[in-house]
């Protein structure tokens, strides 16, 4: 693969694409969706090789799971090591040494000066589910609640936690109860009128209500709460938000949940993203980049929270699994090692640049926000109405792919562009990235 980046040679999908692609039609359900129809044969760093041979430059980052980058030398040496020494044992079988040293680094990584365990599992919603099953057992208490446009997973508990109803939730009810959405704040959607101070305000006024109104504070177990949230459009919430809703929690002996899934592992900048808000939570909940492609997720927090449940309670066949636990620790060596806190922000940087730089060509880009990192604009059909354009950003994502960047889309409209580049990204790829983008908005809005 030329580390420079894109190279097309053939029509995206290409011919063998194509066929593969007329298999998986016949044989694989439909509802799982897939945003670009060509089939990869291998990819590293921030490069992407299909089965054509035509290669992309990967501004999606499997979905925030690759901030180090595809096939990292030293995850790739990892998983190697383990698969030949040996694959599974179960945890609960016969344990492996790897597992404790993963939750070791972690519980000193994590925010908090009070004594801190973890339990591994596979995805990310089950380590919501896990969250959740550890915080009622711990406070003997029921409800939980999260926020609206967040997004927790596709499994009956945190699929009802989920706000998005189409396609998450439409037609698959009934959901699991005593799950409550509160409101999140959305500057960018603010009324018309009111400053930001005064909005974030109302939505701490809001959050003070609805503790009045919908649900009693001494029934939630926990409140779980996306630092930036990252299917919701990749929001931002204000400080004084955040540390109100802290504040309520200890208030009311509620756990705080920062479900960290897409904005833990250097993506923010930092290790996890709720260390920018400066406040503590309970317990965390991790995936994605963690693995670094390998499934593995984990609760970390309170040591006496993951100690509520007793002995078989809690765990899985496959949970923490030694090549998970094996690329984890790779992965934090990586970010450590590469300074990859330093570098999101410098990519943040960059992305924002770009972003501003579109925003001031484009009346569309209605909205460009983010954290480190994690960045995204919004496009709208008019800046005075905000009228969310998702068609648009279908568009710029379908031109963007067939020039060969590889582009996602998130938010409740569907309207946003969001960038999850590997943080091991070079600036000549991302560069390309950038000019493959701008041809995108020129090709869609000529
Ligand atoms: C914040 C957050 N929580 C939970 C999940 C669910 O993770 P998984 O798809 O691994 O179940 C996601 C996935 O996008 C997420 O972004």
């Amino acid at each position: 693969m030329d580390d420079h980046g894109v190279l097309l040679q053939t029509a995206i999908p290409g011919p063998k694409s194509m066929e593969i692609l007329e298999r998986r039609n016949k044989y694989v359900a439909r509802g799982i969706s897939n945003n670009c129809h060509s089939f990869v044969n291998r990819a590293n760093g921030a490069l992407v090789e299909d089965v054509d041979g035509n290669t992309y430059i990967d501004f999606a980052g499997a979905i925030g799971t690759i901030n180090v980058g595809h096939c990292h030398p030293k995850v790739v040496q990892a998983i190697q090591e383990q698969a030949s020494q040996f694959i599974h044992t179960g945890f609960n079988v016969m344990m492996y040494e790897s597992y404790i040293d993963l939750a070791e680094r972690l519980c000193e990584l994590a925010p908090g000066d009070f004594a801190k365990k973890a339990a591994f599992f596979n995805s990310g919603a089950e380590a919501v589910e896990n969250a959740v099953k550890l915080a009622r057992k711990y406070t003997n208490r029921p409800g939980v609640i999260s926020f609206t446009r967040g997004f927790h997973g596709r499994t009956l508990m945190t699929m009802t936690m989920t706000s998005k109803v189409k396609p998450y939730k439409f037609g698959f009810g009934p959901f699991a109860p005593e799950v409550y959405k509160a409101p999140y704040p959305y500057v960018y959607r603010r009324p018309e009128g009111m400053s930001e101070q005064q909005y974030i305000d109302m939505t701490i006024e809001q959050f003070e209500q609805f503790l009045l109104a919908e649900v009693a504070p001494e029934t939630i177990a926990a409140v779980v709460m996306e630092p930036v949230q990252g299917e919701g459009g990749f929001i931002v919430p204000d400080l004084r938000f955040v540390q109100r809703v802290r504040e309520i929690c200890s208030q009311y002996g509620i756990l705080f949940v920062a479900d960290e899934i897409q904005t833990g592992f250097a993506r923010t900048g930092d290790y996890f993203a709720i260390n920018h808000f400066g406040v503590v939570p309970d317990l965390m909940t991790i995936s994605k980049s963690m693995g670094a492609g390998v499934p593995i997720s984990g609760v970390i927090g309170r040591a006496e929270v993951l100690d509520a449940a007793a002995p078989g309670e809690i765990g899985g066949t496959y949970a923490g699994s030694p090549l998970g636990c094996r690329a984890a620790l790779a992965v934090l060596d990586i970010i450590e090692s590469e300074r990859l806190n330093e570098r999101a922000q410098l990519i943040g940087a960059k992305v924002m640049g770009k972003m501003n730089e579109l925003a001031s060509i484009y009346e569309c880009v209605g909205d460009v926000r983010g954290l480190g990192a994690m960045c995204a604009m919004e496009l709208v059909k008019d800046r005075q109405t905000k009228a969310p354009d998702k068609e648009a950003v279908s568009k710029i994502v379908k031109a963007a792919g067939e020039r060969g960047l590889l582009l996602l889309s998130a938010g409740l409209y569907g309207n946003v562009i969001r960038f999850l580049m590997p943080l091991t990204i070079t600036d000549e790829q991302l560069e390309t990235g950038f000019q493959i983008l701008e041809e995108a908005f020129a090709v869609v809005y000529h």
